[in-house]
């Protein structure tokens, strides 16, 4: 494996294949890495016709207004932990737009990045096996909205969602960011790999807006749980707790909440 001077497998000098625009990043990122891309590769594209978020939802990507990017990675580690990926990748996110933007973003469970609960950024994750039962790579599709206005919001969304643009009241280099998030994310996909989850998870519970907050817990459009989120597991599961005092364990793969 190379690595860079702090011995971190290196992810900024992999490639980077720009497209004007695509369907969807994620599904040209899994095309080339079946084609065998290496880790760090990242596909962009300036505008998505069909982009996907989690649940089956369509995610907005008009030319020009954000930052729609799928990374691909090939971590040696247990699939058990593969969910894991996901959260680091929200960890190097925040952190990113707080040294590029000084925007300080909190952590939705399980991975939207939000200002003052408005998402301004999503991620969507997805891992494929090899036949032995090894994970042959993980894609980590990313969606920031970096200088949408509310009017490139369709109406249902205005309320709920936002952009670095409307936050800071001025327009953001797109390319800078994407620069600045493969730095932050080679330092913690380094950490994940040499040290473990601990220090992810830290510093996810730092940024998270979460923990201690109702919820409904929705699978689909149907709330099937209400209560306190009151625990992140190590695996990235969230536990719940109801008025009864009952808890529950959800896995993100299956679910979304609601504050
Ligand atoms: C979510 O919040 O539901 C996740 C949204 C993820 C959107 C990004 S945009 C780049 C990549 N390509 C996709 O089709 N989806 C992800």
């Amino acid at each position: 494996m190379k690595t860079n001077q702090d011995g971190y497998p290196e992810l900024k000098g992999k490639p980077l294949c720009f497209y004007q625009i695509l369907p969807s990043t994620n599904d040209k990122a899994r095309v080339w890495a079946e084609q065998g891309a290496a880790e760090g590769t990242i596909v962009q594209a300036d505008c998505q016709t069909a982009g996907h978020g989690r649940m089956g939802r369509t995610w907005q990507s008009p030319p020009g207004k954000g930052l729609w990017f799928s990374l691909l990675l090939r971590p040696q580690i247990h699939p058990q932990f593969a969910a894991q990926a996901t959260l680091l990748v929200a960890v190097a996110l925040v952190e990113t737009l707080r040294f590029v933007t000084n925007v300080s973003c909190q952590i939705k469970w399980p991975n939207d990045i939000l200002y003052k609960d408005k998402k301004i950024c999503g991620i969507l994750s997805e891992m494929k096996l090899t036949p032995a039962g090894e994970v042959d790579y993980i894609i980590a599709g990313v969606g920031l909205n970096v200088n949408m206005e509310r009017c490139d919001f369709p109406e249902d969304l205005i309320d709920r969602a936002s952009s670095l643009a409307i936050l800071t009241g001025r327009q953001w280099d797109r390319n800078l960011l994407l620069q600045a998030f493969r730095s932050c994310m080679e330092k913690w996909y380094g950490l994940w790999l040499a040290d473990g989850f601990e220090c992810i998870r830290d510093e996810w519970l730092a940024h998270n807006c979460t923990l201690g907050r109702q919820v409904q817990v929705k699978d689909d459009d149907r709330v099937i749980f209400c209560g306190r989120a009151k625990a992140l597991q190590a695996d990235g599961s969230l536990v719940v707790q109801d008025d009864a005092g009952r808890e529950e364990c959800f896995n993100f793969g299956e679910i979304s909440i609601r504050f």
